[in-house]
């Protein structure tokens, strides 16, 4: 059975934008032409004229919260968040509860995927037993189950001896390690950032060095050991520097950084409301502007969300008491496109690059081309029409987001799986 997608802005090698004419059959796409006779007949045509069609965004730094926290988010709400919010492969964070420690929680994510039958999930299999930073977990039996790294975000690995024994193992295996950088004592109390928004609340903030010195540590335990090491949500302009230099001198180290880091700032925080806390916090004006140039120069790869969704219940702690973390699937692309695209600071094949093939090629994925004879992970996205972001409408469980009211566009409007539909936005095609 062909399905057609007639009339695509696809972007060529060069980056402009050309009217494609699509083919998929078995999954895959069978042909890209200009004209659309060619193509022959097709069980389904869908007319995407206006609309730019995009490989299916990828999202290696994800928490669908389950087993344990259902009231926050399921792998299938989550997975109808990210096939909403256009993307087709994600990576879920192993703090879950069991912590997915053992090859029986990683069968059991897995199984929930295929039951929701949305989206790509690829679960993270935890460093330490429990996130509890003690005892090494089944590396062997991990990757065996289907895990396709290791890590215990949601807390740093506070042992160094312990980082490193995980590195080797890793290594030895050809497995990536992810690390959430983060230095416990440090950061004991804290709830935002040290800056301005600290002060005048009177509140303990968070240092930089509280991420870089994580990330000092590990580049050098990964020079010594040969581990693709990967560093989670980059956020100071410290953890840049060490990063870039860490390239220079052929260190296998990559790095992501998320929409809120590259777009907000601790000044921007309005005022104690816990949708504006998360972690790394909001920082300075000078480590967004750090984090967006290492973007730019691919000091940092990839862009992920780092999608943390938490019950209304527990956000309306304040911002002491409230968890950290903040919604990303539904606004990622909107947010970049709007605020970095169509002001043409960046171009539209770099912000695509950094969430599609970029992810693919450092994780080694089958998926973040639009080619004939790759996968048909698709994304359909519609860069004109503006419209407000309300949580009300997230299909995601949370709703705790701080771009409430932004008036954006670059919303994804139809998104593809093996070539299945998995997602459609009513009334917009
Ligand atoms: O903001 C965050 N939320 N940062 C983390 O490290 C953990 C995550 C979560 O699990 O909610
Ligand atoms: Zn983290
Ligand atoms: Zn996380």
């Amino acid at each position: 059975m062909t399905v057609i997608i007639k009339n695509a802005g696809v972007l060529s090698n060069e980056g402009s934008l050309e009217r494609k004419h699509i083919a998929i059959e078995g999954g895959r796409i069978t042909a890209i032409e200009s004209e659309l006779e060619v193509l022959g007949e097709a069980a389904e045509i869908i007319d995407a004229a206006g609309k730019l069609l995009i490989p299916g965004l990828i999202d290696m730094h994800v928490h669908l919260r389950e087993p344990g926290f259902e009231h926050k988010e399921t792998v299938e709400t989550g997975s109808r968040s990210a096939a909403k919010g256009g993307f087709t492969t994600i990576a879920c964070m192993p703090n879950t509860r069991p912590v997915t420690d053992s090859p029986e929680v990683v069968n059991f994510v897995k199984d929930k995927a295929r039951e929701a039958g949305l989206v790509k999930v690829l679960p993270y299999a935890a460093i330490t037993k429990g996130e509890l930073g003690r005892e090494l977990t089944d590396f062997t039996a991990l990757k065996e189950a289907g895990a396709i790294g290791f890590t215990d975000d949601g807390v740093g690995v506070q042992s160094a001896q312990m980082m490193k024994d995980a590195m080797k193992i890793a290594a030895g295996l050809d497995m990536p390690v992810i690390a959430h950088c983060e230095d416990n004592s440090l950061v004991e109390g804290c709830a935002v950032a040290e800056g301005s928004f600290a002060d005048k609340h009177g509140l303990k903030g968070i240092p930089n060095e509280s991420e870089a010195i994580h990330v000092g540590r590990d580049i050098l335990l990964a020079e010594a050991t040969g581990v693709h090491y990967h560093v989670c949500h980059v956020s100071t302009e410290q953890s840049v520097r060490l990063i870039r230099q860490a390239k220079q001198i052929g260190i296998k180290v990559t790095a992501e950084v998320c929409p809120h880091h590259l777009l907000l700032s601790e000044e921007d925080i309005p005022g104690l409301d816990a949708n504006w806390k998360m972690n790394p916090p909001l920082r300075s004006r000078r480590d967004v502007e750090a984090c967006i140039e290492g973007l730019l120069d691919g000091t940092l790869d990839i862009i992920v969300t780092d999608h943390a969704p938490h019950s209304a219940e527990e956000k309306a702690k304040g911002m002491l008491l409230a968890p950290f973390g903040i919604v990303g699937f539904e606004t990622a692309f909107p947010l970049l496109y709007t605020a970095f695209v169509a002001t043409g600071k960046w171009d539209l094949a770099l912000l695509v690059q950094r969430m599609t093939a970029d992810p693919a090629r450092i994780f080694r994925l089958d998926a973040g081309s639009l080619a004939v004879g790759a996968t048909a992970d698709l994304t359909l996205i519609d860069l004109d029409t503006e419209k407000e972001v309300d949580p009300a409408t997230f299909a995601s469980k949370g709703k705790n987001t701080p771009f409430t009211g932004w008036k954006l566009k670059g919303w994804p409007v139809m998104t593809w799986v093996d070539g299945k539909t998995v997602w459609t936005e009513q009334d917009a095609l």
